[in-house]
């Protein structure tokens, strides 16, 4: 498409479909709202830094819960494994949340959630312009992980990975 050309309908879902085609895991990422603990589904993760250490992801500004998360001095982003898919529904618009969840307060007071395959405890870094969504990049505190196989998510279908 030419540059300048505001995108269609159509273009949306033609760009959202060639997006689908990069195949992500799935995260979830928690913090303490001001009315107790949220969970935010997210694809977008991606580790940015080794030293010093960060990672980022992006919530879009259209959700309920991108106040909650941009505010945040601190927030937990956990890596799904293969068999915590039931986790996705739970924190998308209509789930339950933390609802009957385990969900221990790390040291600076984030909910976590137990058995994640990887774990990574941020402290807010820079927040930056991303169009309708916002990039946060957050500074890792901790970072723990397991053994396991990853969920991996791809043109809106969940699986296993097959190296
Ligand atoms: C696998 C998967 C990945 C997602 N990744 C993102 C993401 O990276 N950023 C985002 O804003 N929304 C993402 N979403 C959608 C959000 O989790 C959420 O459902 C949506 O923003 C609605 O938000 P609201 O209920 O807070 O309004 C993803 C949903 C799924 C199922």
């Amino acid at each position: 498409m030419p540059d300048g050309t505001p995108l269609t309908d159509d273009d949306t879902r033609n760009l959202r479909d060639a997006f689908g085609r990069f195949a992500t895991g799935v995260c979830l990422v928690t913090t303490m709202g001001p009315e107790g603990p949220v969970g935010f589904t997210a694809n977008s993760f991606s580790s940015v830094s080794l030293d010093p250490p960060l990672v980022l992801w992006s919530p879009a500004r259209a959700s309920r819960r991108f106040g909650v998360f941009v505010a945040a001095p601190h927030y937990a982003i956990h890596v799904l494994g293969l068999d915590q898919a039931d986790w996705i529904p739970r924190f998308a618009r209509t789930g339950e949340g933390f609802a009957g969840l385990d969900a221990p307060l790390n040291a600076e007071g984030v909910p976590t959630l137990r058995t994640a395959l990887a774990r990574f405890d941020c402290a807010a870094h820079a927040t930056h312009d991303g169009g309708d969504h916002a990039i946060l990049v957050g500074r890792v505190l901790r970072a723990s992980f397991r053994d396991g196989e990853p969920l991996v998510f791809s043109q809106g279908r969940y699986g296993r990975f097959e190296g």
